[in-house]
């Protein structure tokens, strides 16, 4: 099998865009993937994991054809519609990249700031969700050193549309837990996560991976949440060294 056979299926996290994922385009395509990174944003609220698998599924037909099959790779709120493509597209899944995401659903508190969140956006803008989650997404080193990566994140956010915002949190909070269906995953699985995320973090993800059969775990130091911008070269590397053994 040559890279030209396998797409690679980037599904971005809340609240950003598949631009989140510019600096695994450019790696990933330099080394001869097809790289599909479909805009999971939707107005209509709520925005469901099933309505944005939906879309991207869409978008793997547009890129590859019907009957391609793809490297799954889902971040964080991707991980939630990675989960939902899965069960229901299965047969177009080659494998599955859990980054930074967790199996289990909202807790009540947490539904309760999804809606917080929802009602903020549409009143004050994008800018509400910058307030809410900015100081959360990056590892402490990363605010330190690497100013550019947090004005990039943030510049991301603030491209949402407020109704966008709201119907993507409104989503989240109404998505399934997974938990029991882990043990039924059947296709090769990676999970990496940032040795410093706060919002999904190391702990999380060794459970997520442990539950799931042969499943591969790799903690990105010195990152945080968003360890495909903090630490992109090591991120790739990562997911790279897992692609090569598929
Ligand atoms: C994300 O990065 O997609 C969000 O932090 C996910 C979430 O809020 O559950």
């Amino acid at each position: 099998m040559t890279h030209n056979d396998i797409a690679l299926l980037f599904l971005h996290g809340f609240p950003f865009s598949p631009e989140m994922w510019a600096p695994q385009r450019e790696a990933f395509e330099a080394q001869g993937f097809r790289v599909v990174a479909p805009d999971l944003r939707l107005e209509t609220s709520p925005a469901t994991m099933d309505e944005m698998a939906d879309k991207a599924i869409a978008a793997l037909d547009a890129a590859a054809g019907e009957a391609a099959k793809a490297v799954v790779i889902g971040f964080s709120m991707g991980g939630y519609v990675a989960f939902s493509l899965l069960e229901r597209y299965g047969d177009r899944v080659a494998g599955l990249a859990l980054a930074d995401t967790r199996a289990e659903a909202d807790s009540e508190e947490g539904k309760a700031g999804r809606r917080a969140l929802a009602a903020n956006a549409l009143e004050q803008g994008p800018q509400a969700a910058v307030d809410a989650m900015l100081h959360k997404l990056l590892s402490p080193k990363t605010t330190d050193r690497r100013p550019d990566v947090r004005r990039e994140a943030e510049r991301i956010m603030l491209s949402a549309s407020p109704a966008a915002i709201a119907a993507a949190a409104l989503g989240m909070a109404a998505r399934q837990d997974r938990t029991a269906s882990l043990g039924g995953i059947r296709v090769p699985t990676l999970v990496i996560v940032g040795e410093d995320d706060a919002i999904t973090p190391p702990d999380v993800a060794e459970k997520m991976a442990g539950a799931i059969p042969g499943a591969a775990l790799r903690v990105v130091p010195e990152a945080g949440h968003l360890s495909n911008l903090e630490r992109p070269e090591l991120f790739n590397e990562a997911l790279s060294a897992w692609l090569s053994k598929l």
